[in-house]
């Protein structure tokens, strides 16, 4: 019975398509205009999606870009199980905090030379690395190193490499989170407990050095406060990440951004590691699209020794090409004149004078560039 009554809807059904063919065409034709309208309308929301979060993460998102890009440091390429080395030798990070804030708060030489602490925050290893052996090499006892990578990361270079043994026990980082602050707080800690260091630079793998070692050493050794750069930005991607919710702690009047790549003399380094007020408020109310790296020192610094600052940073960072990201440059584009662009392009203040070498250092440069620049390495550092 039920059979039957089921054939003859489906025949009058047919039939009624037979009838019925241009409706039946316009249905389709109605199906793939839909169809077509939300594929279209979905890729534009992606696309703005895209957009909104390269605009919100100026400074952040980049290195995880060029790292992705570089086969040579491929995730993939590592085990994906944690170092039980680096584990072992864990303190926790409120231990460290702890004896750091218990060092001494100005460098304490005892027959040594103040040093810099060249602190590398990065995710694998260091593919520029021949360049900074380079930098390096004949001022043993004038700097330290410190690495911290993702803590799957357990490759460790030779032993005549000025990077052997240098890492520090690491945690995992996601860019642009309270994660990547701790990081950072980890690296200038662990450089703090060392009692010689009298300067703290952060770098990350697209680093390089634009002088040489003596140059970069006496300009940050003498210069009279620290290069942490901090500026008030009022617009949505600056002010508009404040909030209110930060009160009685940090005002709007307070508020400041700058470039997350870092130097700070052993005074600031104090208040940053000894800080635990500020960081929790910020921990608590700046989240994406608040980048606490991007926001957290400036507001620390400006709130609590802006005198020590002068607000610009050393590390050159190219945004003339427009858009929300900075340029990533690659083997073509190192050349004796770009270079020298960078070095002595700009003008700024140093100790009161008016410089023309306002930059230590340079970023985003891809692991192609590598090749150049070890050749034009000799006339940057002038050897
Ligand atoms: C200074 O260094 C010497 C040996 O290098 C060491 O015996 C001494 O304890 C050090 N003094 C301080 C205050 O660190
Ligand atoms: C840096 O900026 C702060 C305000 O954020 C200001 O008080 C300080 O004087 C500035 N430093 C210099 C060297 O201009
Ligand atoms: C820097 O200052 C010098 C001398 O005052 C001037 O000639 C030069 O054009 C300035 N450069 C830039 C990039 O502002
Ligand atoms: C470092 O570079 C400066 C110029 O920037 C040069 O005068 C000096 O001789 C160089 N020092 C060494 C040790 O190569």
């Amino acid at each position: 019975m039920k059979k039957q009554k089921i054939a003859t809807v489906v025949q009058e059904l047919n039939l009624r398509m037979k009838k019925e063919p241009i409706s039946l065409r316009y249905v389709q034709i109605l199906g793939t205009v839909v169809f077509f309208t939300s594929v279209s309308s979905l890729v534009i929301l992606l696309v703005l999606y895209l957009n909104q979060r390269l605009q919100t993460s100026l400074f952040l998102v980049e290195e995880h870009h060029t790292l992705t890009l570089n086969p040579l440091t491929s995730p993939r390429s590592h085990p994906p199980y944690p170092s039980p080395r680096s584990s072992s030798s864990d303190i926790t990070d409120e231990e460290l905090m702890r004896r750091a804030a218990m060092a001494p708060r100005s460098a304490i030489m005892n027959g040594t030379h103040p040093k810099v602490a060249f602190m590398f925050l990065t995710r694998w290893n260091l593919p520029l690395s021949p360049l900074w052996e380079m930098f390096f090499k004949g001022h043993e006892g004038f700097y330290s190193i410190y690495v911290h990578t993702s803590p799957e990361f357990t490759e460790e270079p030779p032993e005549s490499s000025v990077f052997y043994k240098k890492r520090i026990p690491s945690k995992a980082v996601e860019w642009g989170r309270s994660s990547m602050m701790d990081a950072e707080k980890r690296l200038l800690s662990h450089a703090y407990l060392e009692p010689s260091n009298a300067r703290f630079v952060l770098l990350s793998e697209t680093c390089i050095p634009l002088f040489n070692f003596t140059t970069v050493y006496t300009y940050l050794t003498r210069s009279t406060r620290s290069f942490l750069g901090s500026f008030d930005d009022p617009r949505p991607m600056g002010r508009g990440r404040y909030t209110p919710k930060m009160l009685p702690h940090v005002s709007l009047s307070d508020w400041r951004k700058g470039n997350q790549w870092f130097e700070v003399s052993r005074r600031v380094a104090a208040e940053i590691v000894s800080d635990r007020r500020y960081y929790g408020v910020f921990k608590d109310h700046c989240r994406p699209p608040c980048y606490i790296g991007e926001h957290y020192l400036p507001t620390l610094v400006n709130k609590i020794c802006p005198e020590m600052n002068w607000n610009r940073t050393v590390t050159w960072v190219d945004w003339s090409r427009g858009g929300s990201h900075p340029a990533r440059f690659v083997r073509k584009d190192i050349r004796v004149g770009f270079m020298d662009r960078i070095r002595f392009g700009s003008n700024c203040s140093y100790d009161g004078e008016v410089t023309n070498v306002c930059f230590l250092f340079g970023r985003k440069f891809h692991v192609s560039t590598l090749e150049p620049l070890m050749n034009i390495a000799p006339y940057l550092f002038g050897l």
